[in-house]
């Protein structure tokens, strides 16, 4: 059998009740044995999210598209890793870059959202990627070290998303030869075996080429993965 692959959706802030539960009406891809498919919606839809899956009988597992850096307490706003593993989901992102830009984020934030994740028994996705800045001034290996080099010491058993920040929603996907780079670099750079995503501006035409470059573990999409047709045709791209 192939190896698994992942394939993730990130709804963002962009679906309504209504539409999510459109799509997950209009799921119709089994391809659970060689395709883990994970959908992150916003917070107050997860636990629709979770029914629909549930009663649906469909192969598809359900994230968060962040947690708090706090176990419990007062933290008006904030949702612990805790309560999302009581919930059900199974999947968190960690470091978005669109979270990175209004948080901010730090190391030590990140760090601390990761380990809040494992103690809840849930599996972070880590997100990591450089600016358009970076990498115009020749500084894209200097950041996927950086970034990287938290997985190494909170774990060996991490998932991560490489998603140059200036392809993300903006249409501008990076050319095969800059993905297979970027990936063959964090493939040096993480431990062993740690799955490597690619994200940004990910659609049904490109999935299939993207997926087949070294390295690429998977795919985590943005807003090709909110209609359950053009989703299944990625996740279901190159079997
Ligand atoms: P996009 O978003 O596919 O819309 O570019 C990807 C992401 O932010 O994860």
């Amino acid at each position: 059998m192939a190896p698994q692959k992942w394939i993730f959706g990130n709804w963002k802030m962009a679906q309504s009740l209504a539409t999510a539960q459109d799509f997950f009406k209009g799921w119709k891809v089994s391809v659970s044995t060689v395709r883990e498919i994970v959908i992150f919606p916003s917070y107050p839809h997860l636990p629709a999210a979770l029914e629909s899956v549930k009663s649906l009988k469909l192969p598809l597992k359900v994230g968060a598209q962040d947690c708090s850096t706090e176990e419990r307490g007062a933290f008006t706003g904030e949702v612990s890793a805790q309560t999302l593993a009581e919930i059900g989901a199974a999947y968190v992102l960690i470091g978005h870059s669109e979270r990175r830009r209004r948080g901010p984020e730090t190391d030590e934030s990140l760090a601390k959202k990761i380990r809040n994740v494992f103690a809840a028994g849930l599996k972070p996705v880590y997100c990591l990627g450089e600016t358009e800045a970076e990498r115009d001034s020749g500084r894209l290996l200097e950041v996927l070290k950086h970034q990287s080099s938290l997985v190494a010491v909170e774990s060996k058993d991490m998932i991560v998303a490489y998603e140059p920040v200036w392809a993300i929603g903006t249409g501008k996907v990076a050319s095969i030869s800059d993905i297979e780079y970027a990936h063959k670099s964090l493939r040096d750079l993480l431990p062993k075996n740690t799955p490597i995503l690619y994200g940004g501006s990910v659609n049904a035409q490109n999935a299939s080429s993207i997926l087949s470059v070294a390295n690429v573990d998977g795919l985590l999409v943005g807003g090709a993965s909110l209609k359950a047709d053009e989703f299944s045709r990625i996740a279901t791209a190159n079997l």
